[in-house]
């Protein structure tokens, strides 16, 4: 397998990728056409980068993130959440995986953890925070072997049909 890991310019193909997180995560053109505007925005946030995973010319798996800002709507969610189990101060300094998604023809070889551990390793943040759906997902499962542990449960986003875990962890990811 012809794999790749490096730096992606995520506006320039931000198609790919979602079509990408619509396999992975099971998103309806509807969404897609939502998520799209909100990803072309994120990518205009100081900080924000992405990597992507490529196998020849097709991109299987990506991950983008960016410095955490309290004024940025994920964060304006999750902080009563945080605060209340007195996590609050998670949000600063921190490094925000916003998503993170492999192809499922490519899951559980490795790609996933390599893009999130290369993409934190990029960050000048002590920490990073994340949100997951709150199951028992290959999602979680991952995280936690990373060091991410769980600050908040039960987490409402407006437009989610699910709650969300947000997590973090301290940064430089924990190795095998
Ligand atoms: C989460 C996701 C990105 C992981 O990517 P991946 O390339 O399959 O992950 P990896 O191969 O690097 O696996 C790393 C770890 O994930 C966990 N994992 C992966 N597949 C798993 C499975 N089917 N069941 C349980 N755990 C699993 C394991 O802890 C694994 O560690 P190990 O290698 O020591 O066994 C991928 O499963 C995915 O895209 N899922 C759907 C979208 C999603 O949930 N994204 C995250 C949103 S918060």
């Amino acid at each position: 397998m012809d794999l790749a890991i490096g730096p992606l310019d995520l506006p320039a193909h931000v198609d790919e990728a979602l079509a990408v997180q619509a396999a992975a995560f099971g998103l309806g053109p509807d969404e897609v056409a939502v998520r799209r505007q909100i990803v072309l925005r994120h990518m205009t946030y100081p900080g924000a980068r992405a990597l992507g995973a490529t196998v020849g010319d097709d991109l299987v798996g990506f991950v983008y993130g960016m410095p955490n800002d309290r004024t940025h709507w994920w964060s304006t969610v999750v902080e009563p959440y945080l605060r209340a189990q007195d996590h609050e101060e998670w949000l600063d300094d921190s490094f925000v995986i916003t998503e993170l998604h492999v192809h499922p023809h490519h899951q559980n070889r490795g790609i996933g953890r390599t893009l999130i551990t290369a993409i934190t390793d990029g960050a000048g943040e002590p920490r990073s925070i994340l949100s997951a759906i709150d199951t028992e997902s290959p999602a979680r499962a991952l995280y936690r072997s990373l060091g991410y542990r769980d600050l908040a449960r039960q987490v409402v986003f407006p437009s989610a049909a699910k709650p969300y875990a947000v997590m973090g962890a301290p940064l430089p990811l924990r190795r095998r």
